[in-house]
């Protein structure tokens, strides 16, 4: 056994909790006997589950073999041998937590949305730069396989100039169906809830880190489903938003719209797609595949609705391929970040990236709200007129 390191993993009882972090990416990463470090050891998490309910609590320790789980977060807080702190909790609860940590000197990783504001999600990033630990957020997609090949494709520089980009994220999630697709809370504003906070974080990441940074956004959400049932069958009025209907201006000119739904059906091969054009080539990256075609392999199409269009368009793409066997997203991203705190390997998914997503869904619902396009200013120059102005009060 090598190195352990102690991780307070709260919000573990949850849906991206138990599945994403505990069981395929802690677990797995203790199954495999650690972390590797470049010195040739390895790192193995010790976790303690963290979370209100001891029976679901018990049940997971005993599942996955994990020795100590609490429900107690102020005392995890003070053990010195807990030197990472986890939070998967609902959106509206992470930033007093996570804070928290921050201030037990606890290096944090963390869920998105960091929170549910950008004044809080500034302060939380601030915070830790400012108590020297060391911090990180889920940014999944960039490290599911399908988007890692289009890194590849782009960074080759197959796609010339890149113009557009549209992408198709949804599912239907039934009304009453039980067990439930996703909990109830995402339909609730009150709780937190809402697809342009949920989605249009991802969205930040993955289009700043592989098209160029978001500049403007012009956002129409929607809440088609009006009504839906809960965990325990009671029905309740849906009060976020379901749908979102996004445009986002990209330094350079990058013009890239992404529709996201939980009320839509899904004809693709995916539950998510991105089409990204540029003048040489153009790429369709979903969870796990990548295609693209080149221009020479593109098919000359005529608009003709009179006769049988004579080109097999779909034919006309070729697989990008697997460069090793792909690993969990969730997972592959943990170990960087345990890296980071291990063996200071680097680690750009901060909380001041997290701000960005956070940042993001805010300018995306004042867009909605004020039926208008938004700017996306620079959060450290942001930061910095903060810091000028607190200093000149
Ligand atoms: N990275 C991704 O792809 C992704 C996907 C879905 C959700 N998320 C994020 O993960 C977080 C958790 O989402 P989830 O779908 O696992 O939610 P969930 O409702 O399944 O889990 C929430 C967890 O928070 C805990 N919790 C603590 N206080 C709570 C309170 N007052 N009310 C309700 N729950 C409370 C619950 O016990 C549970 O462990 C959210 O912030 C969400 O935005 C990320």
């Amino acid at each position: 056994m090598g190195r352990t390191l102690g991780i307070i993993m709260n919000g573990v009882t949850g849906r991206m909790g138990s599945r994403q972090h505990l069981a395929r990416s802690i677990a797995a990463i203790r199954e495999q006997g650690g972390v590797p470090l470049s010195d040739g050891s390895a790192l193995v998490p010790e976790p303690v589950l963290v979370g209100r309910d001891p029976e679901k609590l018990r049940a997971l320790a005993e599942e996955f073999g994990v020795e100590r789980w609490t429900t107690d977060l102020d005392a995890c807080l003070s053990d010195p041998s807990l030197s990472v702190y986890f939070d998967a909790q609902t959106t509206s609860m992470r930033a007093d937590a996570v804070l928290a940590a921050i201030r037990a000197g606890k290096h944090v990783y963390c869920e998105k949305p960091t929170s549910s504001d950008l004044p809080t999600a500034i302060v939380l990033a601030r915070a830790a730069d400012e108590r020297g630990v060391r911090h990180g957020v889920v940014q999944d997609k960039l490290f599911l396989p399908g988007f890692v090949k289009l890194g590849r494709v782009i960074e080759s520089g197959f796609l010339g100039r890149i113009l557009s980009a549209r992408g198709e994220f949804g599912y239907w999630v039934f009304e009453d169906l039980l067990p439930l697709q996703r909990p109830s809370w995402n339909y609730r504003a009150e709780d937190g809830g809402g697809i342009i906070s949920d989605m249009l974080c991802h969205w930040r990441y993955l289009l700043d880190n592989l098209l160029g940074p978001v500049r403007a956004v012009s956002c129409l959400g929607a809440t088609h489903v009006a009504e839906r049932t809960d965990e325990r069958g009671r029905r309740y009025p849906c009060t976020a938003d379901d749908s979102a209907y996004a445009t986002f201006e990209l330094e350079g000119g990058i013009v890239a719209h992404i529709n996201s739904s939980w009320a839509t059906r899904v004809y693709r091969d995916e539950l998510f797609l991105l089409q990204v054009d540029g003048t040489d080539g153009s790429a369709v990256a979903g969870l796990r595949g990548c295609r693209v075609q080149h221009r020479v392999s593109t098919p000359r199409a005529v608009w003709d609705p009179d006769a049988p269009d004579p080109n097999d368009y779909r034919a006309g793409w070729q697989e990008v391929p697997e460069l090793s066997p792909p690993d969990n997203a969730f997972k592959v991203e943990w170990e960087a970040f345990l890296r980071h705190v291990a063996e200071d390997a680097p680690f750009p998914w901060n909380l001041w990236e997290g701000a960005k997503g956070v940042q993001l869904a805010e300018l995306g619902l004042r867009s909605w709200r004020e039926r208008r396009w938004v700017d996306v200013p620079d959060i450290r120059r942001e930061r910095a007129s903060d810091d000028a102005a607190a200093a000149a009060s």
